[in-house]
């Protein structure tokens, strides 16, 4: 039997510390390395946090696999059993360059199915957290249900680059929905960016492209209350496969997968 709820206080104490061991980073002189490219940025403080959730969910919960951003869990292709998404660091790029506005990010699925999601942003202290079917929280207040909102009344977020010319799609079709919506912002974390449109901060998101460790908690957190969750097609999200990534209030998300998207 799995037990959902000791995990459940495991992941919130784990976060907690991993919380603090990242605010005692502030004060000391980070190891910065680059991946993909000269943006795509790693500190020792990403890999330690992974590390570190991962000696603890394997020492706890031994027959869980784990798919980590880092790759120091699991190499893992499909979604059977018990699975934990974790991103340690997501916005790595303001953890480094503002010390803010980057969040711990770990969804648990079981059979391909969201049940327990958690984004916590370190600085604010905000943990934003669900169970699937018992709602969802930021710290002990409960969120509402997303209500409706028209376009011309929406706040969006996407990243600028978006705009311009990239190999993802038509960056002129995205020219119009900005200029029609109230007002598009970008804040560098996708999952703080999914948490803002669970907690109706933001009425919508999109990119032209996640990994699993940057959507899978959001997924759960937005589902949770009544949010929509695809990819720029409207098609739904495999959580063990890159993907364009689009979130938001119901009848929002329907009108710009028609007007603008399609
Ligand atoms: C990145 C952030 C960013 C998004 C990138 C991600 P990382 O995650 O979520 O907002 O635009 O696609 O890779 O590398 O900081 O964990
Ligand atoms: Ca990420
Ligand atoms: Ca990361």
């Amino acid at each position: 039997m799995i037990m959902w709820d000791e995990m459940d206080k495991c992941v919130k104490e784990w976060i907690e510390e991993a919380g603090e061991r990242i605010k005692k980073s502030f004060l000391k002189q980070l190891t910065i390395e680059t991946k993909s490219n000269r943006n795509d940025l790693v500190t020792d403080m990403d890999k330690e946090t992974e590390q570190f959730f991962i000696k603890n969910i394997n020492e706890k919960f031994p027959d869980h696999r784990i798919l980590g951003e880092e790759g120091f869990g699991d190499s893992v292709e499909d979604t059977k059993g018990v699975l934990w998404i974790i991103d340690p660091i997501d916005g790595t790029m303001n953890f480094v360059h503002q010390q803010r506005n980057f969040a711990i990010s770990i969804g648990i699925y079981e059979n391909g199915v969201g049940r327990l999601g958690y984004i916590y942003d370190v600085v604010h202290n905000e943990l934003y957290h669900a169970k699937k079917g018992e709602g969802a929280f930021m710290n002990d207040q409960k969120l509402p249900n997303l209500p409706s909102v028209a376009l011309e009344d929406a706040v969006i977020a996407l990243n600028a680059l978006w705009l311009t010319t990239n190999k993802h799609m038509d960056s002129s079709k995205l020219v119009p929905l900005v200029r029609d919506v109230r007002a598009a912002r970008s804040y560098g974390s996708a999952a703080l960016e999914m948490a803002y449109v669970a907690a109706g901060r933001l009425d919508a998101y999109l990119t032209m492209r996640l990994a699993p460790w940057d959507f899978a908690a959001g997924k759960i957190l937005i589902e949770e209350v009544g949010g929509v969750v695809t990819n720029l097609k409207g098609e739904s999200l495999d959580v063990v496969r890159k993907d364009s990534v689009f979130v938001g209030k119901p009848t929002l998300h329907q009108d710009i997968l028609q007007r603008y998207l399609t």
